[in-house]
């Protein structure tokens, strides 16, 4: 385990075995960022000649390790990259990327920009985050991760600054425990094994006198059919592992403002009968990464003891082939009793995801937030880093600010009015779940998910793209599952619980 302490200290005499410092590019060149004065001071005119013989260019996620040679109280200076301007979202890149490159030292000290408790808050959660690893499976599993890290800020002893990085540590945890949750292998997190670690998560939250409240009822495949939850339960019939709907309730005292979160989890995505190509299919193991996040999402705010009531809803299902399996052709009666007419077994997240809504609409709330790996559109839309936020275009807005606030990349999309016609086009159903038009499909998505929102304030964050990353780490999000939007909520959840 590793220790965390703020303190307003000089980079240069502080003792750890390493220190991280900022580079910037600025007007005149490259240079040390606030945070590095002493470090820069120590070094003097050397400074710049050693930057230039190092190659060091500031560019962001850059990491360049110098030996310090006596010049400073640590043997190791780690600098790293900033890029233009020391931004929020450029420190907590640059902490993410100097947590990965200093595994092999017993103490750190982070003297990057951090005189707000903005950037100290950044700074601190991406050096967890970048510094996150899943070694659950690995036999000789031996990382070394400093036993102490020291976050120098000059701001340390102010009261908000030292709440922030306490907070960041508290949500970094969240982050950090959706990623394990999506890089679980899927044969280990079936939708019963899901719904239990689900239990006991929240178990170990509430343990204690004084620990947050948050009630977690799961509903098995027997309580599904007696509450029709036909979307569930069609999804999950070509499993050997049952599906579960899990609901959370974090209604502290006094709250008056009511959130309701709904994650899609389905814990294996094959595609059904509709089956997916090979190359790709053991990354939907990710496809219950909405799911994971409005979990941890709820349990921060919880932890953090935010004014605010939460109802969360987790509808889990293994999608997979079997002579069990739903078929395309096939009629669904949801949740509610609207029909549905299955045209594409691959296209199973908005089944689970109608049962689920319209039970969180029974919940009265005040807005409805729903996050899903849900569409490749969206991926070919807005990239592997962007979420695409559609539904109510206040909601749309508030959702957009959230992620603007906690460094989450999130762009608006519409629902067009011709995709109401598309949905409505089954000749046996109320809905048609697909049709084999190939454009628009995230926004066809969205516009059935939102037949189960009775009218009610809701957005829709489709995260096919940002919630697992195939490719090597980028600054503090780090290979497999991300744990994107859990920041994002939690920042919702602030934002609404204070009223603005
Ligand atoms: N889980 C997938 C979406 C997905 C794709 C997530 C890529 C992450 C990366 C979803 O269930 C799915 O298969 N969607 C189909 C929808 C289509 C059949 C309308 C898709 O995107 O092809
Ligand atoms: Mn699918
Ligand atoms: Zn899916």
């Amino acid at each position: 385990m590793t220790s965390y302490t703020l303190r307003n200290a000089s980079p240069a005499k502080t003792r750890a075995d390493a220190v991280v410092v900022g580079v910037v590019q600025g007007a005149k060149g490259v240079e040390l960022a606030a945070g590095g004065d002493d470090v820069a001071k120590a070094y003097g005119r050397k400074l710049r000649p050693l930057l230039a013989t190092l190659g060091v260019a500031g560019k962001p996620g850059e990491v360049v390790k110098v030996p310090t040679s006596g010049v400073l109280s640590t043997p190791l200076l780690v600098l790293v990259g900033l890029g233009k301007e020391p931004t929020p979202a450029a420190v907590r890149r640059a902490a993410g990327a100097a947590a990965r490159a200093v595994t092999n030292s017993a103490s750190v000290a982070v003297a990057l920009p951090a005189d707000t408790a903005e950037l100290v808050r950044a700074a601190t959660e991406g050096w967890i985050l970048g510094g996150y690893t899943f070694t659950a499976y690995k036999k000789d599993a031996k990382r070394e991760t400093p036993g102490e890290v020291v976050v120098l800020s000059p701001a340390a002893r102010r009261k908000e600054v030292g709440a922030a990085f306490e907070q960041a540590q508290l949500v970094a945890g969240a982050v950090a425990a959706t990623r394990d949750w999506v890089n679980t292998p899927p044969g280990d997190l079936t939708p019963p094994a899901f719904a239990d670690a689900v239990v006991a998560a929240g178990k170990e939250l509430s343990k204690g006198r004084g620990a947050p409240k948050v009630k977690v009822t799961v509903r098995d495949e027997h309580e599904l059919a007696e509450l029709g939850c036909g979307g569930i339960l069609g999804v999950g019939q070509g499993s050997a592992a049952p599906p579960r709907l899990v609901e959370l309730t974090y209604a502290p005292r006094g709250a008056k403002q009511h959130l309701a979160l709904v994650g899609k989890g389905i814990t294996f995505d094959s595609g059904g009968l509709t089956i997916k190509p090979a190359a790709s299919m053991h990354e939907m193991k990710s496809d219950m990464a909405g799911a994971a996040a409005v979990v941890q999402a709820t349990f921060a705010i919880a932890a953090l003891g935010l004014p605010i009531k939460v109802s969360t809803f987790v509808p889990m299902a293994e999608n997979m082939v079997s002579g069990g399996a739903v078929r395309p052709g096939d009629v669904l009666t949801m949740y509610g009793g609207t029909t549905v007419e299955v045209l594409n077994t691959d296209a199973e997240g908005r089944l689970v995801l109608g049962d689920a809504l319209l039970r969180a609409t029974e919940s009265q709330p005040d807005v409805i937030l729903d996050v899903a790996t849900l569409t490749g559109h969206m991926v070919v839309a807005l990239g592997d880093k962007v979420a695409g936020v559609m539904g109510s275009d206040e909601v749309v807005e508030q959702v957009l600010a959230a992620g603007r606030s906690a460094g989450e990349e999130l762009w608006p999309m519409p629902i067009p009015e011709g995709m109401d016609e598309r949905i409505h086009s089954s000749k046996v159903a109320d809905l048609a779940q697909h049709d084999w038009v190939r454009w628009g499909g995230g926004l066809f998505a969205a516009a059935f998910l939102r037949e189960f929102t009775a009218g009610l304030p809701w957005a829709h964050l489709d995260i096919a793209g940002p919630a697992f990353a195939s490719g090597g780490p980028t600054g503090h999000v780090t290979a497999g599952g991300t744990g994107f939007a859990v920041t994002t909520l939690v920042e919702y959840a602030r934002a609404m619980s204070a009223g603005s």
